[in-house]
Formats: structure tokens, C-alpha cells, sequence
């Protein structure tokens, strides 16, 4: 009989999908390390459960991962049992699931009387979390947990620079238990990327997990230390004290007015049936690398509460609601070879060079596998089939092999002992997941350090790419940036690509980079530790090269900013003799940065203290206080009684009410930007 040993089959396979899926929720829920699965193959698993639980309706068991959203937390945060129960959303890729969707809700309604407005907003990649304020104050924050029950992370919420902790506005509701997406924008998480790779440290591979993670933290300090935002895209239970909107885009408008940030109007439609959805999201979806945060898709939902509330939900979903998810930016495709690219500071980067892939919109040929030990971890072979993940402009990563799909004579990737580009001893620290190529001269870290030397925030050398770089060491024997400013248009013009104009154009631009202020050089010669804020703040302090050279240990503490790990880098830098010899010949070459720009001694900032606190809108935080500095104010990090001025922006903290005990004059960053000259 046929029957039994299907059935047989599917029961097997349920319990697979079953022990996969928990695996992965488990993973997830508390904020851990990557399970491993892609989000589309976690959906393809889970999806491949829930229908043969349908087929199969006695497999089904309370446990299944399916029975509920989400996976219950730890015991390291209190318990919160939602008010009312945080839902999940259906999914649609098709156009024929979405009509599906609205074919359902619209066979719930009697008559032909269907004619609801459709809200479209992101559907934001983060941390799904609910706030309760009561008489507007904060008063909890959790986790979404399974659904039922979260866990109470409130200390670390109040830490999230957007949540206000006070509600304002006219009508402060009794209770407002809000729901809304923690997450990160991409600006932030590369910056904070780049900071941990200048700190020698690796990348976070992504924002999601790094949020999750960051919302678990025991300590609240270290989840402030985040850039962390969030914006509101629901309600739990509330008590609205009479004034209850009654629709999902009135109500946005009125969290907006709140106090709470919420999708702004740019990427908040309200569309008039399905055909507006469907213009929306294409929209949408063409416009999704320009927004500030990494995006899944977008959420549909019926703008009208009375609907909403006639529809109601399923056991995990609304039915009034839907998530449209866009294309995932991964894919799946072949290891052609595993190369090790060879770093500016000699360090060794696997890197998997893969047959063409298309992943949102680019092509994608190389991955990086980031360094020794993640590689021996996934053990990626020539040959494997691997899932490639590009989250927004992050460099794309490997970070799945198809076991299953791997050729018998596929061999583990003999890590070299030796540089492959000069032949010079690597050096594998058993105690580090890094490994370095040890000759200061070999011809890729000296390319490497030359591209720098002259990229943007460096010496900013127009014309000075790659393929050139590759051609002066190789063919002009160029070894350090001191031989740059001895080019002529002669050595120029006879390399590849070159001709008789750019070389004069280059030989210009190198001449004209002689000047770039005192900053600039110090990050083109690329010490240890020091980033474009350190480098500022040194060439504010000490004002010329000779006197950074010059510093002591002592010295450089003395820098706001600036601690022990950065000082002993600087100093070390200063003393190798290679480094010494490389700075004599460029100051020999005439390379000579301006006299830092005497700070102005007169106008509205001149020997002020400024605080800056709160979100800024126009300026990011770092040309704020260049700014003013320019103008002669000077940066500080805390309000106090010599504190002349606080620029506020919303979801401004404990700073702006010290300022106010204090009696500091605040402003707004429009007013500062007036103040600056910079707007009328
Ligand atoms: S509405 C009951 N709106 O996606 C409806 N969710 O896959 C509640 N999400 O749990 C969700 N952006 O964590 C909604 N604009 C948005 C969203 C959004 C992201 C998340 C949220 C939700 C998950 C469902």
C-alpha cells in the first residue's frame, strides 16, 4: 500500500523542517548568532512545513514551530505578556497572491460594497517591538517573544534615541501601547562597520542580527552606545480618552504629532484600490536603494479601523493586512575559485570568486569570505554551491554552502602559508582569525597604501584609481607615496590607458594635493587607530606634522577622544623607521599642509561650548560640530555650568533637561544653522 509510507515520508520530513525551523526561531528570538539559513530559505522551509501540515492535518501538534509567531524569550529579561497578541503578516510575491489577499477580505464583505483604501509603507528589515505609555510616559518596552509573551527590555528601549520617553502634543492618550520596527540605517551601520575594521576588528555581516542582538544587551549602556532608531507601524491595546482615530493613516499622523516617529510621508501612500498597491510598490521597490534603511518589501493594510476590526485575524496573521516582499538581495551560485586578496595593512582576505550572480540589481562575481577562520567554519570549496547575501551596499558575503550539492572531489581550502602575491611568510596567530602578509614591501600592500594615500578624505588625488596605481608600481617603480610627487608627464603619459592630457591632469592633481590641510595627510599615511575624527582632532591640537610626529604618550591623552590604545598606535607609527623615512621624503617633495585654520575669534560661536543632543535633519553630527568649530566654538560631549549652547534635535534626552535646569540657552538645528550663516 502506497499510502502508509507517504504518509511516512511526511512525517519524517515534518519533524526535519520542524527541528530546522525551532533551530532557527531559536537563533533568532534571542538575538544570537546566525543560524546559518538565508531569510528565504528560512521562508522556503517554513512554507514546505506549513503545507504539509494542510495535507496532512494529523501531523499538526501544538509545538509546531507553525502554532505560533514567534519563539519565546530567555529567562535573562522579565516575562511581558502582550495585551493583545502581536501578530505576524502574510506574505504575497506573486501578483496572483495579492489578488488572492484581496479576493478573501473582499469575500468576507456582503455585496459588492468592497471599495476599501489601501494604506502601502515599508515593510522595515529590524526588530519587531511594543511600547506602553501610560498618561503618556513610557512605561514599558518588550519584545515581541511568540507572540503572546515578550520580554521586558525597557531599560534598553529607553536608550534608543527616538523612543520618547514623555509623550506631548494636545491629546496625550490614557494608555498608547504602540508597536513599531527597531532597526538601523544603513549610514550608521556602515560607520559603524568602518569603525570596527580601523579598530582591526570584523565587519557585522548584518543589521538585523546586529539590532537583535543590541536589544538584548544587560547592560542599557551598551544598547545606547548603538545607533539604533525606531518608528512606529501599529497599535496594541489603547484607551485614546474619547479621541479615537479611526483609521490606520489618521492614526500615523497623530503618533507623528505625539511625539513618536513614524514612516515618513514620502514613503507613506494611501492608495485608492488595488491598482494604486500595485503602482505603489513597483515604486517603491525602484526607489529602495536610496532609502536611508534596508528594506524587505511593503506592507499593505486596510486604512479603515471598522474593516479592520470586521475582518480580524487568523491565528498568527490579520487578514487585513499584508506583507509584499521584494525580491531577496541573495542568490544562489557556483565557487568557481577562493582567491586571498592582500590588504593595505598586509592583511589576508579570502575571497570567493564566483560564476556571474545577479542579486538586486548588480552583478556579483566576487564574495568575501573574510578571513581564515570564517572560511574554515563554512568550508567553502572550489566547486561548492553557495548563498551569496548583499545587504544594501554592503560588500556581498558567502554565507552558505550547499553541503548537498557538493562534487566528490571537491578538496578544503589549503590555506597558504606564504603571500600569494609576493611569496613573503604569512603570519596566522593561532589566537586570531586573521592572517598577514609580513613584507612592508610587498608590491599589493604598497599598491593598496598608495590607492589610499590619494582616495577621498586622504590626499584626494583626482585620477590617481586602481589600474594606475597597479601600473606605477609595477611599471614606474613607485614604492611609496613620496615617488608619487616625483612623476612627471613623461612617466605618465606612456602607460596604458594614459595619453599626454591626463597625465598632465594627473601630474596636477598630485602637485595640487601637496597642500591638503594637515588632517587629510594624516589619514592618507594611514596610522593604526586613527580614523578622519582622530586625525581632525590631532591636527586641531598639535597643528603641524612636526609637532604630531613629536607627540608623546602624554601628550596625545590629552586629546579629548583619544586613549591609550590610540596613543601607543600614533606613537609606534612615529617611531618605525620606514614610516619616518616615508614622512621626511614627503615633507623633502615639498608636500607641506597649511597652518591649521586659526579658528574665528569673533562672531556668535567664538570661545563658545556647544552640546549637540537629540536627531539632526540637515547635518550629520560630525560636519555639525566641524561647523562649528570652524567658527570657533569649541565641541563638548556633556552639558554643564560652561556650557554656552545646546543645539536640540527631536528626541533630545537628559542633555536638553540639564540644559534647561541649568538655564543653557537651546536651540533647534534650523536656529543653529541661522546662527552659522548658513540659511537666511
Ligand atoms: S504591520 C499585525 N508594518 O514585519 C500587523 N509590520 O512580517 C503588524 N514590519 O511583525 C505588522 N515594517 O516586525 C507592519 N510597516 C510595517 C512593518 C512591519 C516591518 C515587520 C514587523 C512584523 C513583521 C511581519
Amino acid at each position: 500500500m502506497a499510502e502508509p509510507s507517504v504518509h511516512d515520508a511526511a512525517r519524517r520530513r515534518v519533524d526535519e523542517l520542524r527541528r530546522i525551523v525551532e533551530e532557527a526561531d531559536r537563533a533568532y528570538y534571542r538575538g544570537e548568532r546566525e543560524s546559518g539559513l538565508t531569510d528565504a530559505e528560512y521562508d522556503a522551509l517554513r512554507d514546505e512545513l506549513v503545507a504539509l501540515e494542510s495535507q496532512f492535518p494529523d501531523l499538526v501538534t501544538p509545538d509546531s514551530p507553525t502554532q505560533r509567531v514567534g519563539y519565546a524569550g530567555s529567562e535573562a529579561f522579565a516575562a511581558v505578556r502582550h495585551t493583545e497578541p502581536m501578530l505576524s503578516l502574510e506574505k504575497a510575491t506573486t501578483d496572483a497572491e495579492l489578488q488572492a489577499w484581496y479576493d478573501a477580505a473582499a469575500g468576507d464583505e456582503p455585496g459588492a460594497a468592497f471599495a476599501p483604501e489601501f494604506t502601502v509603507e515599508p515593510k522595515i528589515d529590524g526588530v519587531a517591538v511594543e511600547l506602553v505609555y501610560r498618561s503618556g510616559a513610557l512605561v514599558q518596552g518588550s519584545t515581541r517573544g511568540d507572540g503572546a509573551v515578550g520580554e521586558d527590555i525597557t531599560a534598553n528601549l529607553r536608550t534608543v534615541a527616538s523612543i520618547p520617553k514623555q509623550l506631548h502634543g494636545g491629546q496625550v492618550p490614557d494608555v498608547l501601547e504602540v508597536r513599531g520596527e527597531v532597526y538601523l540605517h544603513k549610514r550608521d551601520f556602515e560607520e559603524l562597520n568602518r569603525k570596527l575594521v580601523e579598530a582591526g576588528e570584523d565587519a557585522k555581516a548584518n543589521p538585523r542580527n546586529f539590532t537583535a542582538g543590541s536589544l538584548k544587551q544587560k547592560d542599557p549602556e551598551a544598547t545606547r552606545s548603538r545607533p539604533l532608531r525606531f518608528t512606529a507601524y501599529g497599535l496594541g491595546r489603547c484607551d485614546w480618552s474619547g479621541h479615537e482615530p479611526t483609521s490606520w493613516s489618521a492614526t500615523r499622523t497623530r503618533l507623528h504629532d505625539l511625539g513618536l516617529p513614524v514612516v515618513d510621508d514620502a514613503t507613506f501612500v494611501v492608495a485608492p484600490d488595488l491598482a494604486g498597491v500595485r503602482e505603489v510598490i513597483a515604486a517603491l521597490l525602484a526607489r529602495r536603494d536610496e532609502l536611508p534603511f534596508e528594506i524587505d518589501g511593503a506592507v499593505i493594510k486596510i486604512d479603515a479601523f471598522a474593516l479592520q476590526r470586521r475582518l480580524g485575524a487568523r491565528s498568527r496573521t490579520p487578514r487585513w493586512a499584508l506583507a509584499w516582499k521584494f525580491p531577496p538581495r541573495e542568490g544562489r551560485t557556483k565557487v568557481k575559485a577562493i582567491d586571498v586578496w592582500v590588504g593595505r595593512t598586509g592583511r589576508l582576505t579570502p575571497v570567493a570568486v564566483l560564476e556571474p550572480l545577479a542579486v538586486g540589481g548588480i552583478t556579483i562575481q566576487h564574495a568575501t569570505l573574510h578571513n581564515r577562520e570564517q572560511l574554515a567554519q563554512l568550508d567553502v570549496r572550489v566547486g561548492d554551491t553557495v548563498v551569496v547575501v548583499r545587504a544594501g551596499d554592503v560588500i556581498p558575503q558567502v554565507v552558505k554552502v550547499q553541503k548537498e550539492l557538493r562534487p566528490d572531489d571537491a578538496v578544503p581550502f589549503a590555506w597558504p602559508t606564504h603571500c600569494p602575491v609576493c611569496g613573503g611568510e604569512a603570519e596566522s596567530p593561532a589566537d586570531s582569525p586573521l592572517s598577514f602578509c609580513t613584507n612592508l614591501a610587498c608590491p599589493a600592500q604598497v599598491e593598496a597604501r598608495l590607492f589610499h594615500f590619494g582616495q577621498r578624505g586622504a590626499m584626494e588625488i583626482d585620477g590617481l584609481g586602481e589600474k594606475i596605481v597597479t601600473q606605477l608600481v609595477k611599471e614606474r617603480g613607485v614604492t611609496s607615496p613620496a615617488g608619487l610627487y616625483r612623476l612627471t608627464v613623461a612617466d605618465l603619459a606612456e602607460l596604458d590607458r594614459m595619453g599626454e592630457k591626463s597625465a598632465a591632469g594627473l601630474v596636477a592633481a598630485i602637485h595640487d594635493s601637496k597642500t591638503r590641510p594637515l588632517a587629510r595627510l594624516l589619514v592618507a599615511l594611514d596610522i593604526r587607530q586613527v580614523g578622519s575624527s582622530t586625525a581632525r582632532d590631532l591636527a586641531k591640537r598639535f597643528g603641524t606634522l612636526d609637532a604630531v610626529r613629536r607627540a608623546t604618550k602624554e601628550q596625545l591623552l590629552e586629546v579629548p577622544d583619544i586613549g591609550g590604545i590610540v596613543a601607543d598606535a600614533i606613537v609606534a607609527f612615529f617611531h618605525e623607521p620606514r614610516n619616518q623615512t616615508t614622512i621626511d621624503e614627503l615633507l623633502a617633495a615639498g608636500v607641506a599642509p597649511p597652518p591649521e585654520e586659526a579658528a574665528a575669534t569673533d562672531g556668535p560661536f567664538a570661545g563658545k561650548t556647544i552640546v549637540f543632543t537629540g536627531e539632526l535633519e540637515t547635518l550629520t553630527r560630525d560636519a555639525a560640530k566641524e561647523l562649528a568649530m570652524k567658527l570657533g566654538a569649541k565641541a563638548a560631549g556633556s552639558v554643564s555650568k560652561k556650557t554656552d549652547l545646546v543645539v536640540a534635535g527631536p528626541n533630545a534626552g537628559s542633555k536638553l533637561v540639564k540644559a534647561r535646569e541649568l538655564g543653557v540657552k537651546v536651540v533647534d538645528e534650523q536656529e543653529f544653522l541661522r546662527m552659522t550663516g548658513r540659511i537666511a
